[in-house]
């Protein structure tokens, strides 16, 4: 089923969010949503990466620690109703799950998580990749894990964790990704293998948005979309289907 990136019918309010992974590339693209949207911003990032933030000094307050310390994340999500997560497989210590079990147990409990990933994560096993990111799959898990920099499992037993439990999450699953000018909200669908996201490619600061976006749309409460930019050859094949009447 496609879903596009069509208005949502419920909308809450967010007031202070946390970013947990600011300092990297689709982190600061997140800061720069959420302050244009006037929300309050925390985010946390490794204590030798605080300088990639000082551009926002002033702006934002930054709480300096690993993501998957359970006391760093206590302080940075106090107050917060909602907190956005980079999700990366970096390191063989359970980086990843141990960074998603420490959102979910200590954020408010009413508040919206948004999680990071890519296509390569499945909710229910109904997706379908193509050969190349198999193939791509394959070899950056093992030469990773050979090298001990990459654990793409610990990434999988994260969003597990995530699917799982019943707070009020979205997994944002990205396609391959580039830089550029925004090109708007993203479209997504349930599974990969969706003709409409054929083109496997989204503009990094476009997965921020979708990622900010999602926090005050409540249609995409425990759904892992599948995201591709919407000035994509798919995409755009959908939209003019949609106008002809054919699409499905
Ligand atoms: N790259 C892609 O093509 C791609 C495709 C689809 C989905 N995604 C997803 O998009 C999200 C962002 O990925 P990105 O590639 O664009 O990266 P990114 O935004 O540049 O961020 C990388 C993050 O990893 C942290 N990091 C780097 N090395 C680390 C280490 N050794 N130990 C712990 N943390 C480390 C960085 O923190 P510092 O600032 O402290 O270094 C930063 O927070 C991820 O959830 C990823 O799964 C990426």
């Amino acid at each position: 089923m496609h879903r596009t990136n069509r208005t949502s019918r419920t909308r809450r309010t967010i007031h202070r969010v946390c970013i947990i992974g600011a300092s990297g590339r689709l982190g600061q693209y997140m800061i720069e949503h959420a302050l244009e949207r006037g929300y309050e911003v925390v985010g946390v990032c490794r204590p030798e990466s605080v300088a990639k933030l000082e551009r926002f000094a002033g702006r934002i307050t930054v709480v300096p620690g690993r993501t998957d310390d359970r006391e760093v994340i206590r302080r940075a999500v106090a107050g917060c109703d909602g907190v956005l997560t980079v999700l990366v497989p970096w390191g063989v210590e359970r980086y990843a799950s141990g960074t998603a079990q420490a959102v979910l147990d200590l954020a408010a409990p009413d508040a919206r998580l948004v999680f990071s990933c890519g296509w390569h994560i499945s909710r229910d096993g109904e997706d379908v990749y193509p050969w190349t990111l198999r193939l791509f799959v394959r070899l950056f898990g093992a030469i990773g894990r050979l090298l001990r920099v990459v654990d793409l499992d610990d990434q999988v037993a994260a969003t597990d964790r995530i699917f799982a439990s019943d707070r009020r999450w979205t997994v944002v699953r990205g396609s391959d990704l580039e830089e550029g000018e925004s090109q708007g909200l993203p479209v997504w669908s349930r599974h990969v293998g969706d003709p409409i996201l054929a083109s496997n490619r989204t503009r990094r600061i476009d997965f921020g948005l979708f990622m900010v976006a999602a926090l005050e749309d409540d249609a995409l409460v425990r759904e892992a979309p599948a995201i591709c930019g919407r000035e994509t050859a798919s995409a755009r094949r959908h939209a003019d289907a949609a106008q002809l009447g054919l699409a499905g």
